[in-house]
C-alpha cells in the first residue's frame, strides 16, 4: 500500500490527481471508477484545472440513490455529470451510473456488473470512505465478496448525507451500490480522505483488523492501493 500524507485537502487533491493523470497518460482510453461525496472534490478540482485529455476516458460510478426523480440534482448521476463529465471534458454519457429507474432493480444491478466486465474492468477506482467505514454504499456487515445490489442505508449514513438535502427525511433509504467484491476487482484503488472527522476510521481501515464490520478494511486485501490523506485524516495512524 502506498500512503501519501499532504498538508491540506487541496494538496491531497493535487497528489491524487497526479495518480489519475499517470493512469490516463499510460492508457488514454482508461476505464475509471468515480466516487461521489465530498472526499474526491479536491481531486476533481485539480483534474479540471489540468490540461489532461479525458475525451477517450470512460467510467463507472460507485453507487446511486433509489427513489429520487430523474435529473434530481442530488442524484449521483447529476453529480457525476456536473463534477466529472463536464468539468473534466469526458464525452457525454461516458460514465455509467447504476440505472435506478429500471422496474427490476436486481436485474439492473446484474446489468451493471456485466457492463463493467464488458468494458474490461476498472483500471483505477477512486474511493472515499464513510465515517462508519463504508465503501461506496457498502455498510458495515457487507460481505467482501458482495456484488452490485440494492442496499439499505444506515441511519448514520443518511444523517451524514442529510447536508445535501433540505431535511434528513428526504435522504433516500435505498441505493444501488457496487459490492466490495466488485470494487476489489479494479486493478488499482485510490482512496482519498481529508479532515479530522475521518482520522479514526482511516486508522481502523488501514491498520485495524480486516473485517466486514469495517468495509474499507477490505483495502488491505488488494495488491495495489494508493491512499492520499491530508494531515488531519492521517492523525490516527500509528
Ligand atoms: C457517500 C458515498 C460514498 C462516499 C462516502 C463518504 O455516501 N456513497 O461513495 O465515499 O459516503 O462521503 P464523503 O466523501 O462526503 O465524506
Amino acid at each position: 500500500m502506498e500512503l501519501l500524507i499532504l498538508k491540506s485537502p487541496e494538496e491531497a487533491g493535487a497528489a491524487a490527481a497526479a495518480v489519475v493523470r499517470e493512469c490516463v497518460r499510460a492508457r488514454p482510453d482508461a476505464v475509471l471508477g468515480f466516487a461521489t461525496g465530498s472526499s474526491p472534490l479536491p481531486l476533481y478540482d485539480a483534474l479540471a484545472g489540468s490540461d489532461e485529455d479525458f475525451s477517450r476516458v470512460t467510467g463507472f460510478a460507485l453507487d446511486e440513490y433509489v427513489g429520487l426523480p430523474p435529473g434530481d440534482p442530488r442524484s449521483y448521476a447529476s453529480v457525476i455529470d456536473d463534477e466529472v463529465t463536464r468539468r473534466l471534458g469526458l464525452q457525454s454519457g461516458a460514465v455509467h451510473v447504476p440505472d435506478v429507474s429500471a422496474p427490476d432493480l436486481d436485474a439492473s444491478a446484474k446489468d451493471y456488473e456485466q457492463a463493467i466486465q464488458a468494458a474490461g474492468g476498472v483500471d483505477l477506482q477512486i474511493l472515499g470512505i464513510g465515517h462508519n467505514g463504508h465503501l461506496a454504499f457498502n455498510e458495515p456487515g457487507a460481505p467482501f465478496d458482495s456484488r452490485t445490489r440494492v442496499e439499505t442505508l444506515t441511519e448514520r449514513t443518511r444523517t451524514a448525507n442529510a447536508r445535501f438535502f433540505d431535511s434528513p427525511e428526504e435522504v433516500p433509504t435505498l441505493c444501488l451500490t457496487q459490492g466490495i467484491g466488485t470494487i476489489l476487482e479494479a486493478r488499482h484503488l485510490l482512496l482519498i480522505a481529508h479532515g479530522a472527522d475521518k482520522a479514526d476510521i482511516v486508522a481502523r481501515a488501514l491498520q485495524g483488523p480486516v473485517t466486514p464490520d469495517c468495509p474499507a478494511s477490505a483495502l488491505q486485501l488488494h495488491g495495489r492501493v494508493t491512499v492520499v490523506l491530508d494531515k488531519a485524516a492521517a492523525g490516527g495512524l500509528k
